[in-house]
């Protein structure tokens, strides 16, 4: 399997009541592609804040991250942001006065990314191959449940055609069938379409479907 992202010897801290806390501290890893990886570890060891430095969204204070080979500080934070990496978030984060269809054709509309012509069709192929019928789909996305938000959100986070997707507990919202519902979406995207997939997560359940479990603890990541 190829690696498609490489976290180099990364430091990252916090400013705190004055003095500086360090959160993560040299820390290592790669990630290959087609695989479905969670992110386990205390609250507070630092999850949120290595996923928002993986997804572009922050610097790190020191060290290097490859994807496919190339550093993102030539590649651009921006450029990164936009087409080579989704996010998946708790809250959903869609926009509350667009049907399910047009928060997905949005994302379409906000890559470089080649995509098909007919993007309206597209999203509510993408949609229906998550259950959300058309009539769902031309919804408001508040008129949904948290599930077919949450599905929404995921349609969304492939409309752009990226191969690389983070989620920041994706079910933590969601009761039992309806996570187990989320993660098979998650492994099927790994294994039938090659996405790669990081997912943080406190769900034991959720971790155990994954392909490989990676634990953040004391400022580093390590295998399980
Ligand atoms: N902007 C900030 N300024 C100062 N400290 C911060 C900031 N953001 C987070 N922290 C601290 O850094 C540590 C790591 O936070 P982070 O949110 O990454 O943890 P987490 O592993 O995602 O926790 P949880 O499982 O509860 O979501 C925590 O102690 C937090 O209080
Ligand atoms: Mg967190």
């Amino acid at each position: 399997m190829s690696e498609i992202l490489k976290l180099e010897n990364i430091n990252y801290s916090y400013i705190d009541g004055g003095y500086e806390r360090q959160i993560l501290k040299d820390l290592s890893y790669s990630f290959d592609e087609g695989k479905f990886y969670t992110i386990l570890g205390p609250s507070g060891s630092g999850k949120t804040t290595l996923l928002s430095i993986i997804a572009g969204l922050d610097n790190a204070k020191s060290g290097n991250i490859y994807f496919k080979g190339k550093d993102l500080k030539e590649i651009g934070l921006h450029k990164y942001r936009r087409n080579d990496i989704s996010i998946v978030f708790q809250q959903y984060n869609l926009i509350s006065y667009l049907t399910a269809v047009e928060n997905v054709m949005l994302a379409m509309a906000e890559t470089d990314n080649d995509l098909p012509k007919d993007k309206k069709t597209v999203a509510y192929n993408l949609l229906e191959r998550f259950g959300i019928v058309k009539t769902k789909a031309d919804r408001l996305v508040t008129q949904l449940s948290g599930g077919e938000q949450q599905r929404v959100a995921i349609a969304r986070s492939l409309a752009s055609n990226v191969n690389l997707i983070f989620a920041d507990e994706p079910t933590g919202n969601l009761d039992t069938a309806t996570e187990k519902e989320i993660i098979e979406i998650f492994k099927q995207l790994a294994h039938e379409y090659g996405k790669t997939i990081i997912v943080v997560t406190h769900s034991d359940a959720v971790s155990e479907m994954s392909d490989q479990r990676v634990v953040l603890k004391d400022g580093t990541l390590s295998e399980m």
